[in-house]
């Protein structure tokens, strides 16, 4: 397998931004417009890294379009920077546009629908290390939960790119507690979902998809990870051809890894801690992880040695 990435070019940089724009209940998608150092520091962005966002200046919505649950939050002063992922990262001349799914979840985020095309945002990038890109197996399956989307479709684009794309099989199985709670568009016609495209972010890049919501809403009625365990009980590739990439909630993150420990399946699952300086310096972020294999523990930092781990080292 090849090396993990991370970047040793970040930096702090001011992002235009593109668009933003609403596709859901709390969801939106926004672009970030990067020129100079900063198109050259993101344009190398690797799926599963992040960069913290600045929103501390931004204004709040006015207070209609604040939802209910958030008045008595939407006041907080944000101290710290943000951290977010990316769907997308291209390039146009000396730009790089990079592209966010965010979900409306507090002080922060609620700012962050106000931003408008021209606005100025500061961003510390890239962070963290990336997925790593197999060079040796036959399927990769990307299992979502929630919010955890934004990495894997990104990792969906760059498994499907030209290089890749004859070598490896990609799925992608999604999952929520209810259909609002998917943070995707829209849903594909009868005919391309019985052919198993869900999803239309994932069937863009030709890959079948498999939604699920705890509550049957929308999908299979339980949990995506009862679809992957069942998937992989129908496969009969052997278990060294198959990679498991994850990112959600850690419960089903525990679970993920624990259905690749039962079956000896490489897989890289990519956690989620608040985080304050994103460096590596305040020790906020802690992940106990195994030390070498062994029953001994140590704490890595989730954003300078993660958000992606290998499965098998996490205690979950
Ligand atoms: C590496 C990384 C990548 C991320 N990528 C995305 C993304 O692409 N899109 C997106 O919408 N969100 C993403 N997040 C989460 C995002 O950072 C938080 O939703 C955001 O900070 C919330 O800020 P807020 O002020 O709006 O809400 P807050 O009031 O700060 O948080 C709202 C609620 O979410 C919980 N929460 C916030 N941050 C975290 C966290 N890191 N781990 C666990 N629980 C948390 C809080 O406990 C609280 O209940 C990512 C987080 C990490 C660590
Ligand atoms: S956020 Fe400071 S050490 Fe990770």
């Amino acid at each position: 397998m090849s090396e993990r990435c991370s970047s040793s070019d970040k930096g702090m940089f001011e992002a235009i931004v593109s668009s933003n724009r609403q596709i859901g209940q709390r969801f939106y998608r926004l672009i970030l417009e990067f020129s100079g150092d900063g198109a050259i520091a993101f344009v190398n962005f690797q799926p599963g890294q992040f960069a913290e966002l600045d929103l501390s200046g931004t204004a709040l919505p006015s207070a209609e379009a604040i939802p209910e649950d958030l008045h008595d939050a939407a006041e907080r002063k944000i101290l710290l920077r943000r951290p977010f992922s990316f769907t997308d990262v291209t390039t146009n001349r000396d730009k790089t546009f990079a592209e966010l799914l965010y979900c409306v979840a507090g002080p922060a985020t609620l700012r962050m629908t106000t931003l408008s095309a021209g606005d100025s945002v500061s961003v510390i990038g890239p962070l963290g290390n990336g997925f790593s890109v197999p060079d040796d197996k036959k399927i990769a399956l990307l299992v979502t939960g929630g919010m955890g989307v934004p990495p894997l479709l990104h990792l969906a684009k760059v498994l499907t790119a030209d290089l890749h794309a004859t070598m490896i099989e990609v799925i992608a199985f999604a999952g929520a507690k209810t259909e609002t709670e998917l943070p995707f568009e829209g849903r594909l016609d009868e005919i391309s979902q019985q052919l198993g495209f869900s999803i239309p972010e994932f069937a863009m890049y030709g890959i079948e998809s498999l939604l699920a919501t705890d509550d049957g809403s929308a999908g299979y009625h339980g949990f995506i990870t009862d679809c992957l365990a069942e998937r992989l009980g129908q496969s009969d590739l052997a278990s060294e051809d198959i990679v498991i990439y994850s990112c959600g909630p850690e419960v089903m993150l525990a679970k993920v890894a624990e259905i690749a420990k039962d079956k000896n399946i490489d897989c890289q699952v990519s956690m989620e801690r608040r985080m304050a300086c994103g460096i590596g310096l305040c020790q906020s972020c802690a992940v106990e992880c195994r030390l070498n294999g062994s029953n001994e523990t140590v704490y890595k930092m989730c954003c300078k040695d993660g958000p992606v781990f290998d499965s098998r080292e996490v205690i979950f």
